[in-house]
């Protein structure tokens, strides 16, 4: 039976591509758009009024670098005026003086600040930036000066994951409350350097331990969220927490999309804000209805007890590795396509890459025409 459609919760919206950091591991498409196609401030004030009177409660402003955008502080005194939850998630680089505090006081919830590295050599190495880390610590500092909660989001792979530990003294050091250890998603730029960042198995294990056992020292000090990775896993996540369920996102021109890759489905259409409103979007949209709930489903999630677990997992992902995007996401240990998943990890491990990897990597840049293969 065809469940009724309930209001969106979450929103993440990608203000800008543009960014100063070049990191392979983004999962922004690998058609990055220019500030010219950008929706202007009127767009996303009227978005996030519709977005509020829809039943959205919190808001990702996100990117690129959401901090590029010089009408941040409207956007965010918007989403203040109507309740909304936001959170400003950045790379922490080039924010002029004063403006943290600005955001603060525009009413901003909670910043989450991306480190590439534990280390500025691996910071740098990863993000194609030189000084950023340091750039980074100073942001740190001055988001809790103003008084701000702060996240720490480290996107992990394999040319960082020994620096776990590292990462987990960096964010007590800068008075972190929640650190996010990330294991990359193979989507967008991330799936084009998918063979340079793929970890070996040992070191997703020993990640796992490290992580596990300072979760437990560390309760109460400090909360440390884990994002597993999928290849490794025996089931898929709940990508974005079952399609079309409870959130959305809002690429840099407005066009809205259920999920970060969704616009690699070339066989879905996608609405863009202003054409059509968001409560209708969000309701009538062909794309978003294509893989709500669990009637779309083939065997084996169409008779699985977990099929309202995880919604199949990834849509994207078993369009990526199995070529259709109905499929049990190969992450599930029981698509007949999971062998995939362990080839694609012994591809990766064999693929030639050099000490430091930089030379391996397509480093994200606006304009750099690539083509992911899955
Ligand atoms: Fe999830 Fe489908 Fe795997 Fe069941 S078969 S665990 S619903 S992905
Ligand atoms: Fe599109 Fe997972 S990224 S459903």
């Amino acid at each position: 039976m065809t469940e009724p459609v309930l209001p969106p919760i979450g929103m993440l919206a990608e203000l800008t591509h543009r960014c100063p950091l070049q990191c392979a591991y983004c999962s922004n498409p690998a058609e990055l758009l220019k500030a010219n196609r950008e929706m202007d401030t009127q767009g996303w004030v009227s978005l996030f009024e519709q977005a509020a009177d829809l039943g959205v409660l919190q808001v990702h402003l996100s990117g690129g670098e959401p901090t590029l955008r010089a009408d941040l502080v409207d956007l965010i005194a918007c989403l203040a005026r109507r309740g909304v939850y936001t959170n400003l998630i950045t790379a922490g680089v080039g924010i002029a003086e004063g403006r943290i505090e600005s955001f603060a006081e525009a009413g901003l919830d909670h910043v989450q600040l991306s480190f590439q590295g534990a280390f500025a050599a691996t910071t740098e190495k990863i993000g194609n930036a030189r000084g950023a880390h340091e750039k980074k610590l100073e942001t740190a500092r001055r988001i809790r000066a103003a008084g701000l909660p702060l996240t720490i989001n480290a996107p992990i792979h394999r040319h960082n994951m020994e620096e776990v530990p590292d990462f987990i003294d960096l964010a007590l050091s800068l008075g972190a409350e929640r650190l996010e250890i990330a294991n990359v998603q193979y989507a967008g730029w991330a799936l084009l350097n998918r063979n340079a960042l793929m970890p070996q198995r040992e070191a997703v294990e020993r990640q796992v331990e490290v992580v596990e056992a300072a979760q437990e020292r560390l309760r109460g000090i400090m909360t440390i969220d884990f994002v597993t990775p999928d290849y490794f896993a025996i089931y898929p996540k709940p990508c974005m927490g079952g399609w079309a369920r409870d959130a959305f996102m809002v690429a840099p021109d407005g066009t809205v999309l259920p999920c970060h890759a969704a616009a690699t489905i070339k066989t879905l259409h996608f609405e863009r804000f202003g054409d059509w409103t968001l409560s209708r979007i969000w309701h009538e949209s062909s794309a978003f209805n294509a893989f709500r709930g669990t009637d779309w489903m083939q065997e084996p999630c169409r008779s699985c007890e977990r099929r309202e677990i995880d919604w199949g997992g990834c849509r994207c992902q078993a369009l990526a590795i199995a070529g259709d995007a109905a499929a049990t996401d190969p992450a599930c240990i029981k698509s007949p396509l999971h062998a995939r998943m362990g080839a694609l990890i012994n591809e990766a491990a064999g693929a030639s890459t050099s000490a430091n990897g930089a030379e391996t990597f397509t480093y994200r840049r606006i304009g750099r025409v690539t083509e992911p293969t899955a």
